[in-house]
């Protein structure tokens, strides 16, 4: 195909006058954050900044965000007895101890400084009534430490402050931005990023770079019930895979525990998150009989890491023979009755309009509930600084594998990750790029080890963007069920089926035939030429797909969000339990 026009004219390509130019993908948390330091960085001479995006600015995970951002704050703004090391060990225990340590201590320890960081940018937290940060409790946190804003609208109350410092910036030239824009391919030269093409307005452009950072958040689509809102299609993942950039921790994707039991489509809005701080508060599960179950399946019952949480429900569900989609029921009421009528709207206003607007009150009556997809840990493989496998390609936030996540993602340590290695990697594309050698920081997989591999990720590629899997080599495909024409509804059913909260290896087999066959069929060379990106974001997705359930294969033992049915049938929850314990 024919290279798209220059959006810069080519200036970036002309020798010595090539600006030190950054091109930052997405604009949640981690891209608004890092574009924005990018581009005050020395009064803004630093580097130009492009800041480009598929959608509206708000359109990201980020918007939604409802419990908070997790930090331990420094001069008395902390709970008493919280301190940095508590956050860390309990990053530590939810992640089921897979987590790369450095990336864990950086996350906690720097957290203070970008909560200080947003507050520069205008975003306020919630006060309590003495007028102090206002400090949360989440599931498997051991003290109250995350901050939200606007009760439970904290992902929107930190966009729009984000955004706002972004467009005071793009009005007075200091950075530029793009909506609309879909990145659809990363460019190369000589080993290192050389910039983006994307597609606006249905024409194709390409900018060059010095740097590239992939701020393009999560995937949560490729599975039929999902917390995520459109935009969530994995299509930095797969840019950075087609690149050629290691990837890791793929088999672990987070099903949060809460949202509301309703129909959804492919491509429509997601369902309503109720969020962990509910729980936080003192919400409970019932089942259909009204019996709170959660005590049954771990010590801390509801407030269990989210992965035994979901877990619990699926195999309680299985366990008193109900269908694998019924809902259960979160029950606040307690919490009203507790804190005073009013308590829930005031401190959920967000989660409260919409349960009213959907029928229920629940200050009244439990909540239909169920499992939803909603976090990717795994993702491209960074070093600490944000640094990919690719010279010039960073990568930030939900897209990003830092490995601070480990197997299982502590609540409200998403959106911290997003700022702390955002910034990170704002400040290794500003500093003098080290080597790619063996003396340069390497990403540590949490389950490997190994520097910007895994082990666990065994499709084999050619950098033309097509893959063959081991399994499909094989020939073990033939006996399979016909998945049928490739649609996302399809594609959705087959992971939430076989990929999902529960796993084995038979259905995981079933979904890599499935996949396979649409491979052949969804090509990037025939959408290479597309203008929809939709079919982009098809093509993502399934690749996407595709990597979870190899590296899902790949580990045939039960741990943090992958969890094998067939291998740990027989115990459980109490092997489940031992492990996040440990
Ligand atoms: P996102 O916020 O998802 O932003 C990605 C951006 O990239 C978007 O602007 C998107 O349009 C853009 N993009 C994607 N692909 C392309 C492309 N091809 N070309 C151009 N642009 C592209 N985490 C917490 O820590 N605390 C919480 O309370 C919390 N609550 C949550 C509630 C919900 C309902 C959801 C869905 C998630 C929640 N999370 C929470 C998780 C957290 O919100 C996300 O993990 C985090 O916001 C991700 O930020 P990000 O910047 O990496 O990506
Ligand atoms: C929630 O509010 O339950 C979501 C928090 C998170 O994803 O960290």
């Amino acid at each position: 195909m024919a290279r798209p026009a220059a959006a810069d004219g080519g200036a970036a390509r002309n020798g010595g006058t090539a600006p030190h130019r950054l091109v930052v993908v997405g604009s949640g948390i981690a891209g608004l954050y890092a574009a924005l330091l990018a581009a005050d960085a020395h009064g803004g001479a630093a580097a130009e900044v492009v800041l480009l995006s598929k959608g509206q600015l708000e359109h990201s995970n980020t918007f939604y965000a409802q419990g908070g951002v997790s930090a331990v704050l420094e001069s008395g703004e902390a709970a008493p007895g919280d301190s940095v090391e508590a956050h860390i060990a309990d990053t530590l225990a939810a992640g089921a101890g897979l987590n790369n340590r450095e990336a864990v201590r950086i996350l906690c320890t720097e957290a203070a400084q970008d909560i200080a960081g947003l507050r520069r940018y205008g975003v306020t937290f919630d006060a309590d009534p003495q007028g102090d940060t206002a400090l949360g409790l989440e599931a498997a946190h051991s003290a109250p430490r995350i901050l939200h804003a606007g009760g439970d609208a904290t992902g929107a109350r930190v966009a729009r402050g984000l955004i706002a410092a972004v467009l005071e910036r793009a009005v007075s030239g200091r950075l530029r931005l793009e909506t609309g824009a879909f990145v659809t391919e990363l460019t190369t030269a000589g080993g290192r990023v050389a910039g983006v093409e994307y597609l606006q307005n249905g024409e194709l452009k390409s900018l060059d770079a010095a740097g590239v950072l992939l701020a393009t958040g999560g995937a949560g689509r490729i599975f039929a019930r999902t917390s995520n809102p459109a935009v969530a299609t994995a299509d930095g993942l797969a840019l950075a895979w087609r690149a050629g950039a290691a990837v890791g921790d793929l088999e672990f994707f987070q099903f949060h525990p809460t949202t509301m039991a309703m129909r959804e489509t492919a491509g429509g809005p997601p369902p309503l998150l109720v969020s962990e701080a509910v729980r936080g508060e003192g919400a409970v599960l019932l089942d259909a009989d009204g019996h709170r179950f959660m005590p049954d399946y771990h010590p801390d019952a509801e407030l269990a890491p989210r992965d035994v949480v979901s877990r619990s429900i699926a195999l309680h569900l299985a366990r008193t023979g109900a269908p694998a989609d019924s809902p259960v029921f979160l029950d606040a009421r307690g919490i009203e009755a507790a804190r005073g009528s009013g308590f829930l709207a005031r401190r959920f206003p967000t989660i409260n309009a919409a349960t009213r607007a959907a029928g229920y009150d629940w200050t009244a009556e439990p909540l239909p509930v169920s499992p939803a997809a909603h976090y990717w840990m795994g993702g491209v493989s960074t070093d600490l600084a944000g640094r990919t496998s690719i010279p010039g390609l960073y990568a930030a936030g939900e897209v990003a594998c830092t490995g601070a996540q480990g197997a299982n993602r502590l609540a409200s340590n998403s959106l911290l990750e997003g700022l702390v290695f955002g910034r990170r990697a704002v400040e290794a594309f500003l500093s003098p790029e080290p080597a790619h050698d063996s003396t340069a920081p390497r990403a540590s997989s949490a389950a490997g080890g190994l520097p910007f591999t895994h082990a666990s990720v065994a499709l084999s590629r050619d950098f033309t963007g097509k893959e063959t899997s081991p399994a499909a080599a094989e020939g073990v495909v033939t006996s399979l069920p016909d998945p049928g024409p490739f649609s996302r509804d399809a594609l959705g059913r087959l992971m939430t089926a076989h990929a999902g909260v529960l796993r084995s290896g038979e259905g995981l087999r079933e979904a890599e035939a499935a996949l396979s066959a649409w491979a052949a069929v969804v090509r990037p060379e025939i959408v290479a030429e597309a203008r929809d990106p939709r079919e982009y974001e098809d093509r993502n997705l399934l690749l996407a797909a595709r990597l979870l359930v190899d590296a899902a294969r790949n580990r045939t033992v039960s741990v943090g969000a992958h969890y094998r049915a067939d291998t740990d049938h027989a115990s459980a929850p109490t092997h489940s339990m031992q492990r996040i314990s440990s």
